[in-house]
């Protein structure tokens, strides 16, 4: 029998149980009609922050629903959390740490301590040190391959961030990243490089992780036979957190970038785990994105909630999660340099959010986090837009457009536009046919997010956006958005495995699936 949960304290908020109740009254309302109804809708239902607009009028939602999600964020205190946050209290509970990446872009110089420290000298040395490593090896051009070998936040984010800046990037360098333990991954990645002109980044924060450590191994022994030498440490440069396990690599002290233990791995391209983008696009524009992000955080600090795009943009998928019910989301760009952003928001949003105990160890009686399907449009409607149009659950679309392209080829980018609003316009309408396969029942809820051009400057408030919003959900729904214990499991159970392999089954002492399939693989 399915037991039912208990209603946790945030269900029983009076605010949680007005907007279930407006929810109610808002259920047979169609989007389109809010706009014959209100000319004035898109005026209202927009936000302009610098050059970045953000669109949600094509939401089922009327100002009511606004107010009443701003004053259930209030009740939760978002306010409060917001400040904490920036303060540098130890908001990640179970570990017992800060979460201040926005201290990596702050042009505040008041101090921000941590532990009775002012950590704002440490970010400083270690931009210092970026700054200068990057400018030396773009200018120096001794090595011309550099190797990024990360996974999960050491790897997504400066990888998307180097493809999403490829515009700006020095093409005689040539950036590479290698996250997976298949093998596969690094001796492709081999087969490009050249070894005497090639520079391996171990990125890292713990450098304990699996992947990134037997990468950074197997690495290290092929460039040594390759240059037929032992003493390869020239050729290698550690980000991490953990110095003494990154110098028994092999890896020399000055060669060591810092990380802390308040920056997440997700939230960490800001430090120096932005190492490899920024010898692609050098430190002004690594500089630029920084600025970008702080000014998205000084909006987020000083909006009024009803006027805060992160909050605006967290609370409606808060309306679409937990009062509409909706299991996914989905987010689209419409920019081909951000082809790796579906990688790095799937982590930044579910890595955070895909949570079911709260921040009082109860176990939670609402829906949080949601599945997020992304890829850039195109390419996205000729894959899983059949059921974003008429699959049987409503999942609302972020559709994240570049109003200037900067590859200006003639009838591309008009075409590609057109493309992005006419689905947004197509959620919306709908279409009524005779014939039922080729109707569209319509009223699906879309945001349009546009970015003027994609600059460094407009992608650190673009990603500074998506940040506040996975906090501000956090805060919503009372969990710790800054752990990852769900992936631990996984990990001690893999090095466990790794021993049965070769073993007589009849030693191996497991479930019965396990066994069949250790025992498949053996026989192979
Ligand atoms: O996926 C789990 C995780 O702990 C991420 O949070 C982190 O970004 C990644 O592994 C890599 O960790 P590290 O930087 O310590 O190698």
């Amino acid at each position: 029998m399915k037991q039912e949960l208990r209603k946790t304290p945030r269900q029983k908020l009076p605010e949680w149980k007005a907007l279930a109740k407006h929810q109610k009254a808002l259920k047979n309302v169609q989007i389109k009609d809010l706009f014959t109804h209100n000319p004035k809708r898109f005026d209202e239902f927009h936000l302009n922050h610098e050059s970045i607009m953000f669109d949600y009028s094509k939401q089922s939602i009327t100002l009511e629903t606004i107010e009443k999600l701003t004053q259930l964020a209030k009740a939760c205190d978002l306010e409060g959390w917001r400040s904490k946050m920036f303060g540098g209290e130890a908001i990640n509970m179970t570990e017992d740490r800060a979460v201040l990446h926005c201290a990596l872009r702050t042009k505040d110089t008041r101090p921000i301590m941590v532990d009775g420290q002012d950590i704002m000298p440490q970010i400083h040395n270690a931009m210092d040190k970026v700054k200068s490593f990057s400018e030396k090896i773009r200018s120096e051009k001794k090595y011309t391959h550099i190797v990024n070998i990360g996974v999960g936040g050491s790897d997504l984010a400066s990888s998307m961030v180097y493809e999403a800046l490829k515009y700006y990037s020095d093409r005689e360098i040539n950036i590479h990243f290698v996250s997976n333990i298949d093998g596969t991954d690094l001796m492709e990645t081999l087969r490009l490089v050249d070894p005497e002109k090639t520079l391996f980044i171990v990125t890292s924060k713990t450098f304990t992780t699996q992947e990134t450590i037997t990468n950074a191994h197997s690495a290290k022994a092929w460039l040594q036979g390759e240059l037929k030498r032992t003493d390869v440490s020239n050729h290698f440069v550690a980000v991490s957190q953990n110095i003494e396990l990154a110098k028994e690599f092999g890896i020399n002290d000055e060669h060591i970038f810092p990380i802390w233990d308040w920056v997440g791995g997700r939230f960490s391209l800001w430090s120096s785990v932005g190492l490899p983008f920024c010898i692609a696009i050098g430190f002004d524009n690594f500089q630029k994105l920084l600025d970008g992000a702080c000014s998205m955080d000084e909006h987020f600090k000083n909006a009024p909630l009803e006027r805060n795009m992160p909050v605006l943009l967290a609370m409606i998928g808060i309306w679409h999660r937990n009062f509409v019910k909706l299991p996914a989301i989905s987010i689209t760009s419409y920019d081909q340099y951000l082809w790796r952003f579906p990688a790095y928001i799937q982590q930044l949003d579910m890595e955070s959010n895909g949570k079911t105990i709260d921040r009082n160890n109860a176990r939670i009686s609402y829906e949080t986090g949601p599945m997020v399907l992304s890829d850039t449009g195109t390419n996205a409607q000729h894959a899983y837009f059949q059921t974003i149009h008429q699959g049987s659950s409503v999942i609302p679309c972020d559709f994240i457009i570049v109003a200037k392209t900067h590859n200006p080829i003639e009838g591309h980018h008009n075409k590609l536009l057109a493309n992005a609003i006419a689905q947004t316009k197509a959620l919306m309408d709908g279409r009524d046919n005779e014939n039922p396969h080729k109707s569209f029942a319509g009223n699906r809820p879309s945001n349009t997010i546009i970015l003027d051009e994609l600059s460094p400057y407009n992608l650190g408030m673009l990603l500074a956006l998506y940040e506040h919003k996975i906090f501000v959900q956090g805060i919503i729904w009372n969990i710790n958005s800054f752990d990852q214990c769900g992936v631990e499991l996984g990990k001690m159970l893999a090095n466990q495995i790794i021993d049965e392999f070769d073993k007589d089954i009849d030693d191996i002492k497991s479930d019965q699936s396990t066994l069949g399939i250790l025992n498949y693989i053996n026989n192979k």
